[in-house]
């Protein structure tokens, strides 16, 4: 059983005795509606802290949510996140209220992610990023986890969120685990169940183009943005956001890429009213 606690004083006082007895915390931020990915980052978490205490956050954070986005009927399933907890060992799931997260509305003071904020998905999401650090900041104050781990999935959040707190000097090891696929290549998201079966096989698009787009990298960018372009072509349900490949750290790429260069492609796109993210690592040129 994973114990569930509302408010900041509940959560100090549950994690207080185990932090001076020198354990280290583990700590998985969440907006629910947990799956399997979810819990592979549980798992990651729980590798990492040994015996220590992991939390898991569960809060669906307005400040990250644009306006005409899906705050309003992003799924709540706070029983059934409970059981996924339990199921991987999670001994605290912190699931605040809003006022107990943000005490005035909306925060004065908020955190400015700095340009990589408005490129990729921070250019169709003004201000998600923000929001998005801004309530991770936060839960890194009432937690004071010693490592936190993130999905790749959401690729410019985790490094936003590794930048954050190296820049910050918020003593919080960030690790990235890797993204969990359907056997299809659909990524795991709690958006996917907004998805019709049509959509569903629609989706897939941004998979097979990251996956095409990696096995042509060897031949160059150019190659691999043709490879993935001809599989968008393809994909008539998909409404592209943006197809991009640029360095790990979100840097563009340069003119002259070396053979061997480490690359990561992002793909965003809407099938239907549901927009979808993915991305792949790979690597440019033969090295
Ligand atoms: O990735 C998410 O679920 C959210 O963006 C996060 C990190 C929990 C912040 O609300």
């Amino acid at each position: 059983m994973s114990r569930l606690v509302t408010t900041r004083t509940e959560l100090a006082d549950a994690l207080s005795a185990r932090r001076r007895a020198g354990e280290r915390v583990g700590f998985v931020p969440t907006m629910g509606a947990l799956h399997e990915g979810h819990a592979s980052l549980m798992t990651r978490a729980r590798t990492e802290v040994g015996t220590g205490p992991l939390v898991v956050s569960v809060f669906v954070n307005p400040l990250q949510f644009g306006p005409g986005e899906d705050l309003d009927r992003y799924p709540r399933t706070l029983d059934a996140d409970l059981e996924v907890c339990a199921a991987h060992g999670v001994d605290l799931v912190f699931a605040p209220a809003v006022d107990e997260v943000y005490p005035t509305w909306p925060p004065a003071v908020t955190v400015d992610p700095g340009p990589l904020g408005s490129v990729l998905d921070g250019a169709s999401r003004p201000g998600h990023f923000t929001g998005v650090l801004t309530v991770v900041a936060k839960l890194f104050g009432l937690v004071r986890p010693d490592v936190a781990v993130f999905g790749q999935k959401d690729y410019q959040q985790l490094v936003l969120i590794r930048r954050m707190a190296a820049d910050l000097c918020l003593g919080v090891d960030v690790v990235g685990a890797e993204t969990v696929r359907e056997p299809d290549g659909l990524a795991l998201s709690s958006r996917n169940r907004y998805l019709d079966p049509e959509q569903r096989r629609d989706a897939l698009a941004l998979s097979r183009t990251l996956r095409a787009a990696a096995e042509a990298a060897p031949y160059g960018v150019g190659a691999a943005l043709d490879a993935a372009r001809a599989e968008l072509r393809a994909a008539p349900g998909v409404d592209l956001d943006y197809l991009e490949l640029v360095l790990p750290d979100l840097a563009p790429l340069p003119d002259d890429v070396p053979a061997g260069t480490e690359a990561r492609a992002l793909i965003a796109a809407r099938v239907g009213s549901t927009r979808l993210i993915d991305n792949l690592p790979l690597t440019i040129g033969r090295p």
